[in-house]
């Protein structure tokens, strides 16, 4: 793997942070170039360098939004963390079937590859199935190569290996050769679309719960305070926000109030 130079790399980052707001670490080059050595063999450059160069001479919005999409995380899986889904189910839903009759809209934000928004339906159907119906699960995120692999619903064996209860597979996954394809029942709960939390977001209905789960971790303080401000917009008053395990609003200048539940925390505008 060629090295990089230190102005390819800052090049990099400001395009990266100019994009989707994430702050790549100085220490990260060697990640850079990893990433960016896998992208160039797939877009006919020799290495990361002369794909560099070559965006560098002529910019080509589509190849900036693959570097973009190269450079974020999109680490997950089925039932991450856990808890909150049995909270969603025991204590959030319950809550809103209360308040009101009409539709309920979950969104998923940075829902990466599809696993997050498709457990949240299968939690629904295994532990409030009564309210299906009801529910409309929006997921959405930066990158288009992630959006694509969710909306087609197809995991490999390591993947549904990964968090989902092994009763569930049989029952919410139909076997397409070697892997595995979410059914109908999931498929019509959830829709997706490709959305940066840091631009505008036109056209989403109010939303009864927000999932914003791990990737704030990827924006500095005034970009985090900015996308939850964002976020309490769209919120209905009495909704309910979802942050990751490790997320916090402490020290952001935000409106929202920690809710502890027996088996997690939820978010709600004070
Ligand atoms: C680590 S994954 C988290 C996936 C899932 N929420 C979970 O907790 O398992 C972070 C996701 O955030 C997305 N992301 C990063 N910056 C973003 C932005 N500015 N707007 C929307 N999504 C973004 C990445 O593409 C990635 O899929």
């Amino acid at each position: 793997m060629n090295e990089i130079s230190d102005s390819d790399f800052d090049f990099v980052c400001s395009l990266v942070n100019k994009a989707a707001a994430i702050a790549i670490d100085s220490d990260m080059k060697y990640l850079v170039e990893s990433r960016l050595t896998a992208l160039s063999r797939k877009t006919d450059y020799a290495c990361a360098t002369e794909l560099l160069a070559g965006l560098r001479r002529a910019a080509s919005p589509e190849l900036e939004e693959r570097v973009v999409d190269a450079m974020t995380t999109n680490e997950t899986s089925f039932f991450r963390d856990s808890h909150p889904f049995v909270t969603l189910c025991e204590n959030v839903l319950p809550e809103i079937a209360r308040s009101h009759s009409d539709t309920i809209n979950i969104w998923c934000a940075a829902c990466s590859t599809g696993q997050e928004p498709y457990t949240i339906a299968m939690s629904i159907l295994e532990h409030c199935p009564q309210l299906a119906s009801r529910v409309r699960i929006k997921a959405t995120d930066i990158s288009k190569e992630v959006i694509t692999k969710a909306e087609q619903g197809r995991y490999s064996r390591l993947e549904v290996n990964r968090g989902l209860p092994v009763q569930l597979l049989p029952k919410y996954f139909e076997q397409k050769g070697l892997h595995w394809e979410v059914n109908s029942a999931l498929r019509s709960m959830v829709s997706f679309e490709q959305l940066n939390l840091i631009e505008r977001w036109d056209g989403l209905p109010m939303m009864d719960v927000i999932f914003l789960r791990n990737v704030l971790i990827y924006f500095v303080p005034s970009v985090k305070t900015q996308v939850l401000l964002s976020t309490s917009k769209v919120l209905k008053p009495n909704g309910f926000l979802f942050l990751g395990l490790s997320e916090t609003t402490l020290n952001l200048n935000t409106d929202y109030d920690r809710v502890n539940t027996d088996h997690s925390h939820y978010y709600k505008i004070a």
